[in-house]
């Protein structure tokens, strides 16, 4: 109950007033990665830091003390994650304790991860089976099916990044969301241009007719997690107005109060859905304060 009572105190403090103090936490436990994606930047699998646990204990409660309630994990891929004998659930457990609401968990799905502990898990589906393999490599289509279908977990629900290789495969995408009975919703992003990664970024006119499909499959009843509203925001120019309701650890520990991608300066082409959703979210758009909800409770 208190979480409902949370988030009006946070509003008015922060959105009303001018605190702008984060609501969500993304944090970056490992740089390891057992797979090497075409969109990702080269950081992004690095394999040179598992952060220590004492680190991530420090970098939860300055979160929590921020005022974030609510923690994404990432990587590289976050399930590798090791400090001797702990793992990933000590991780989500000492999140838990320390008070935040909900953690969720990015992973690629190339292993099991029904044992997770994670309120949701989100797994990157980047098109429909030898599309994903495309971009992810041979095979790995395959195993995240399998491990979603053997996960028994209760929230589990696929991520998407829509770039040049994959757009053709949204509609499979999202047909393949609502006929697979161990997965929840499906969540579109657009590909953000990190630094080597640009030739892999849709124009404009694909984005629209992406954004267009969606929009009608969503009003057809397929579980699509974004908002009408908030995709719609996605058509225009992007924009970092909003995105301090994040902020960021980064696997060497720099700790951004918004998105990396404002150091990077790609925001006008951003094309993650959390920017034109957080834009509804203030803007109190019904169809998107009901989306967060159902996604985040
Ligand atoms: C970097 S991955 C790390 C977590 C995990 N290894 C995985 O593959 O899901 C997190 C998410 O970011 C997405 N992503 C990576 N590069 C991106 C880009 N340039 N634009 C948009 N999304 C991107 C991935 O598709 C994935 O859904």
């Amino acid at each position: 109950m208190k979480n409902y009572f949370y988030l009006p105190a946070w509003y008015l403090k922060n959105v009303a007033g001018k605190q702008h103090k984060p609501l969500q936490t993304v944090l970056f436990l490992t740089d390891y990665c057992n797979l090497k994606c075409r969109h990702c930047t080269q950081d992004g699998h690095a394999g040179t830091t598992m952060k220590p646990w004492r680190q991530i204990e420090e970098e939860l409660r300055f979160s929590y003390a921020q005022g974030s309630r609510f923690l994404d994990l990432e990587g590289g891929e976050p399930t590798l994650w090791r400090d001797g004998s702990l793992g990933i659930n000590d991780v989500i457990r000492l999140a838990k304790e320390i008070g935040f609401f909900s953690v969720t968990v990015t992973t690629n799905g190339q292993k099991p991860f029904g044992y997770l502990k994670a309120d949701s898990i989100w797994v990157s589906v980047d098109g429909y089976k030898k599309v994903h393999d495309l971009i992810r490599g041979e095979g790995a289509f395959a195993k995240l099916d399998k491990n979603i279908s053997e996960s028994g977990h209760p929230a589990v629900s696929i991520n998407m990044a829509v770039n040049n290789l994959n757009w053709k495969s949204v509609r499979d995408v999202v047909r393949y969301a609502k006929q697979h009975p161990g997965i929840r919703s499906v969540s579109v992003n657009f590909h953000t241009p990190y630094p080597g990664t640009e030739n892999l970024m849709p124009d404009k006119e694909t984005k629209n007719r992406v954004i267009d499909l969606l929009i009608t499959m969503k009003r057809a009843g397929y579980p699509i997690m974004n908002s009408v509203s908030g995709l719609n925001q996605m058509r225009g120019k992007g924009s970092s107005e909003y995105c301090w309701i994040t902020n960021f650890i980064l696997t060497d520990g720099s700790r951004l109060s918004s998105c990396p991608g404002k150091l990077m300066g790609v925001c006008e082409n951003c094309g993650f859905s959390m920017s034109g959703e957080m834009r509804s979210v203030v803007h109190f758009k019904p169809d998107t304060l009901l989306a967060g909800l159902k996604l985040r409770m």
